[in-house]
């Protein structure tokens, strides 16, 4: 069973002063859920996962924790669920972004149709367990859907116990994650020597080497792939501030947001992205980059020849 007892969650935001923030009831949230974003199969089992997830490394790492913080990111993780959305990446490591999340789907009592993914990365083994055991409390889950090894930190090991635990069904897949584009070769050797679930790695319009190898290497292994920090930390927004969207792109998608999503999901090697928000808007506009018609080769040359003029 995924659901901790109501008991148990009372008892982990007593005193918190949240208790009746929390006591909310969001089960119509689940019935509203779109059927028009496209979903792709995890290979290793063939369930299916909607392409458009919920990064959180800083949007939900707020500097202060207050109620109005916490109403907002309730309003993005609804917001991820009306849209069609499944899939939220988080951590031990970024800052209480676990405790919110669990607290948000214990409150809103549809947890189950989330897909809750976060990492373990400490070198040392029994911080790295302790990070493990720590999860399960924080996101108020039996079970969690994916533990990733966090950048590599001693990934044999690490995924020696991931397995263990995932036979016991305190997991339902397992993973590994890193970020930088010059790490390629080390997550490629993990995916040759590992049998993992999944591979996180960064992939965007402007970083695009993960299509040479990961990304083919990936669909041969029939491993699943999760795409971090796909508008490059908000960098890709910057670039497109003054342009406006030409003509061409809107036959496919309705802001930037949703052409550098497409340009990611237009790869078939892709499964998921997740793009990190702390706005309703923003999460409901990266929703729409994960329906409808994608990019064609040629349109995607389109998109990066028009990104390197401008
Ligand atoms: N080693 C690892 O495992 C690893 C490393 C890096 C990242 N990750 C995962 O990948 C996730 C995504 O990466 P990231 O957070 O580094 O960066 P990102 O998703 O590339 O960019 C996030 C930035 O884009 C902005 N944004 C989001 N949607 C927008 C929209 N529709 N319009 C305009 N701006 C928008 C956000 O601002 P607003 O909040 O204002 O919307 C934020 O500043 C992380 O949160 C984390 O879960 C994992």
């Amino acid at each position: 069973m995924k659901k901790r007892s109501r008991r148990q969650f009372n008892t982990l935001i007593a005193g918190s002063g949240l208790t009746s923030f929390f006591n909310l009831s969001n089960k119509s949230s689940a019935n509203n859920l779109k059927n028009k974003i496209i979903k792709r199969i995890i290979p290793s089992t063939n369930e299916l996962i909607p392409i458009i997830g919920l990064g959180t490394s800083s949007s939900f790492k707020p500097s202060t924790l207050n109620k109005n913080i916490l109403k907002n990111r309730k309003n993005v993780v609804e917001a991820l669920l009306k849209g069609g959305g499944k899939l939220i990446d988080t951590a031990p490591s970024y800052g209480k972004s676990e405790k919110i999340i669990g607290q948000i789907l214990k409150s809103s009592g549809i947890e189950d149709d989330f897909f809750i993914a976060t990492k373990v990365r400490s070198n040392d083994y029994n911080k790295g367990i302790q990070e493990m055991k720590n999860s399960f409390i924080d996101l108020s889950q039996n079970t969690i859907d994916l533990i990733q090894v966090h950048n590599l930190v001693d990934t044999k090991n690490k995924l020696a116990v991931c397995r263990e635990w995932r036979d016991e069904k305190k997991y339902r897949y397992i993973g590994v994650t890193h970020w930088l584009p010059k790490i390629q070769n080390n997550l490629i050797s993990v995916m040759n020597s590992e049998k993992v679930d999944f591979v996180q790695f960064q992939y965007n319009i402007e970083n695009r080497e993960a299509e040479d190898r990961i990304l083919p290497e990936a669909k041969d292994r029939g491993i699943s792939t999760i795409i971090n920090v796909p508008f490059g930390r908000g960098r890709l927004f910057d670039i497109t501030k003054y342009t406006p969207l030409p003509q061409w792109a809107k036959e496919f998608c309705s802001s930037w947001a949703q052409f550098y999503l497409k340009y990611i999901i237009s790869n078939e090697a892709v499964t998921c992205v997740i793009p990190a928000t702390s706005k309703v808007e923003n999460m409901k506009d990266n929703l729409k980059g994960g329906e409808g018609r994608l990019p064609s080769k040629k349109e995607r040359l389109r998109m990066i020849r028009f990104l390197e003029e401008i």
